[in-house]
């Protein structure tokens, strides 16, 4: 039988150990497929210097495996940033965002030696955008920022009811993009005045993606 999902989020979860080793500071990010990388590396016999986490789901993973979870400006840089993403072409570029915690993301990420995405199959594409793209905007910003993207883009900006991020702003997810220029638009949506963050990683794509596929896990470098 074909395996499931979670059997390649899995997968790539353990294949990312490969890159993390004795004495790191290690940059930690958010979602189901992190969540099995946290798992093999809490059974490992890896001891880190400490870990830097995207957000307070992840953090409370690792300090359950007996891992320490420092405030980035205590860790000063990370060597190594693992995360999912939401879609990811060849090019390593990113679509990250759907657990609302892109700007943390971001920030960790940015501040990192090395980014390593791990992906289950169905998150690779030929071009980004089918998956709508989170853009964090403060909220009294949220009906003009969603104006300008239409203008902007000719997408759709739909708000994220209900959903609140760590920083205390609102998301606007943009249905029915083809993102052509992804370090373009990553740039002209960060140009809006009240965009805290957008959801596009192209300025800094990932260094490596370990893709989980029924044939097993392929290993693509920037
Ligand atoms: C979190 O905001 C996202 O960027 C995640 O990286 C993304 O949603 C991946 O999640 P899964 O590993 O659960 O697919």
């Amino acid at each position: 039988p074909p395996m499931d999902q979670n059997a390649l989020k899995k997968q790539v979860g353990e294949a990312a150990l490969k890159y993390v080793r004795d004495g790191m500071m290690l940059g930690v990010g958010t979602g189901s497929t992190v969540n099995f990388f946290i798992e093999a590396l809490a059974a490992s016999r890896i001891q880190l210097k400490g870990a830097v986490s995207s957000s307070e789901a992840s953090s409370q993973r690792l300090r359950a495996a007996k891992i320490e979870v420092l405030e980035l400006n205590d860790a000063t840089t990370c060597d190594v940033y693992i995360d999912g993403a939401d879609e990811v072409d060849r090019g390593l570029r990113m679509i990250k965002g759907g657990g609302a915690a892109l700007t943390r993301e971001k920030i960790v990420a940015a501040a990192s030696r090395q980014f390593v995405c791990i992906a289950d199959g169905s998150k690779l594409v030929d071009v980004l955008g089918k998956f709508p793209l989170p853009v964090e905007v403060i909220p009294m910003a949220r009906s003009y920022v969603a104006r300008e993207i239409v203008t902007l883009t000719g997408g759709q900006p739909e708000y994220r009811i209900g959903v609140k991020t760590d920083n205390g702003n609102v998301i606007l997810d943009v249905h029915g993009l083809s993102i052509t220029d992804p370090v373009k638009l990553e740039t002209d949506l960060n140009q809006i005045t009240g965009v805290v963050t957008n959801g596009i990683f192209a300025r800094r794509p990932a260094d490596v993606l370990l893709l989980g596929t029924p044939d097993g896990v392929k290993t693509s470098k920037a």
